[in-house]
């Protein structure tokens, strides 16, 4: 066999191995339990039940540290996906959604929205507004926006990152909310019915009715498919809508069993390609946050701006796994592998590495 012949194939086996490592999990919340339900998106029948401690009522998943940003309704918590190497962070939480490439979880609470870095774990709150009442809160990476449900107008709002631009998309009574950035396309709940929109609260479609007198507390978006958590108030179940096929499929249901929020994630994580933040943390004193254009600092609730006083040096908190960029001489040690996630650059560099030797191998021969 020619060396290159060689090279193709391994290359060829490898890429084909690469896909079985990653694994498509979801994960439900289930207050009225101190756990969460994981299972294989493939089979959803083979759930395992991850201790946290505590009854969740909120659930996100950060896909480049490989945590579980786990809300209680009076506090969240992170947790990796074993459950284990908990962090508390002192926040009253009803709904969150993270940007994981800048490392943010802007989070709503009563009258607030709040952002916390993931870094640093630095939080503000962005609006205070004694006017609204926030409910389920969805970020717009694409355009740095995040879309919010005000409870007390009926309306979903949306602003930039720092609070500002703050405006009314569409007159509703929604319950749970996501975004599609592919297709520019606003989803939510409101009892039954799953209804889209466009970013400008236009276009407005009918996707999917329950017939069955369940309605939707709460959605997430993964990969073409939207996730919903349907419940009548005593019994519960989690769908699955194709959006392009227009066909929806039960996934799990229970009797006399709330869910409250689901996510779907994948066991391979994404590494943060370098964007104006991350680089120095964004030469920001405390935390960045990125502007539809350009990048603002933020001084964190509790802390006073140091204008005319030495620049703070950022000390990692060490139960913090993730790191942002910072100067080559002070590169953190990188991590490969995280509670059964593996990193995406690590599988890349591996098929790499196995074919360049393969290769070498082969013209010796
Ligand atoms: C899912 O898992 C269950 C329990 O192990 C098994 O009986 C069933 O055949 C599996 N279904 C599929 C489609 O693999
Ligand atoms: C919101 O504003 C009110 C008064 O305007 C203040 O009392 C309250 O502490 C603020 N809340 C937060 C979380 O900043
Ligand atoms: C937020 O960013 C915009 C755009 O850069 C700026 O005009 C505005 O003043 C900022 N608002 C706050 C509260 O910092
Ligand atoms: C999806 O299919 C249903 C019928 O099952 C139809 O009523 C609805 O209009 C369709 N929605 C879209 C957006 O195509
Ligand atoms: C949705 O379903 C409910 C209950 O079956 C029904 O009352 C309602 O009219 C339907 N809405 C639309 C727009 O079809
Ligand atoms: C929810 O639905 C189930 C059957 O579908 C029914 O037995 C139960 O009474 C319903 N609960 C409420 C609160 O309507």
């Amino acid at each position: 066999m020619e060396p290159w012949m060689l090279y193709l194939l391994s290359l060829f086996i490898i890429t084909g191995q690469n896909v079985v490592h990653s694994e498509i999990m979801i994960a439900i919340a289930e207050p009225g339990r101190s756990d969460i339900r994981t299972a294989p998106l493939s089979n959803v029948s083979l759930a395992t039940y991850i201790d946290v401690d505590d009854a969740v009522t909120s659930i996100e998943f950060d896909n480049v540290d490989g945590r579980f940003y786990l809300g209680t309704g009076i506090n969240i918590f992170s947790t990796g996906t074993n459950g284990k190497e908990k962090t508390e962070h002192k926040l009253e939480v009803t709904s969150m959604s993270i940007d994981s490439q800048y490392g943010l979880l802007f989070y709503t609470s009563n009258n607030n929205i709040g952002v916390l870095s993931l870094y640093e774990h630095f939080h503000k709150i962005i609006i205070n507004d004694s006017d609204i009442k926030v409910g389920e809160i969805a970020v717009d990476a694409d355009n740095k926006h995040i879309y919010w449900i005000n409870k007390a107008d009926n309306t979903i709002e949306r602003n930039i990152y720092n609070g500002s631009s703050r405006e009314m998309v569409v007159e509703t009574k929604a319950k749970g909310l996501v975004l599609d950035t592919k297709e520019d396309r606003l989803y939510y709940g409101m009892d039954g019915m799953l209804i889209g929109v466009n970013l400008n609260g236009k276009d407005e479609k009918i996707y999917y009715n329950n017939s069955d007198g369940q309605t939707i507390s709460s959605l997430h978006l993964y990969d073409g498919k939207i996730y919903m958590i349907l419940t009548n108030g005593t019994n519960s179940i989690l769908m699955s809508y194709d959006i392009k096929a227009n066909v929806s499929m039960v996934l799990v249901q229970e009797t006399a069993q709330i869910f409250s929020d689901v996510v779907v994630y994948n066991t391979v994580l994404q590494d943060v390609v370098d964007n104006e933040c991350t680089v120095n943390y964004g030469d920001c004193n405390y935390f960045c946050l990125p502007l539809p254009n350009g990048k603002t600092c933020i001084t964190p609730d509790g802390k006073v701006d140091p204008i005319d006083i030495e620049i703070v040096t950022l000390k990692p908190d060490p139960t913090i796994t993730r790191k942002p960029e910072i100067p080559p001489t002070q590169k953190p040690e990188f991590r490969n592998s995280i509670n059964g996630c593996v990193r995406q650059t690590s599988e890349k560099l591996s098929v790499i590495f196995i074919s360049v030797s393969l290769y070498v191998f082969a013209s010796i021969l």
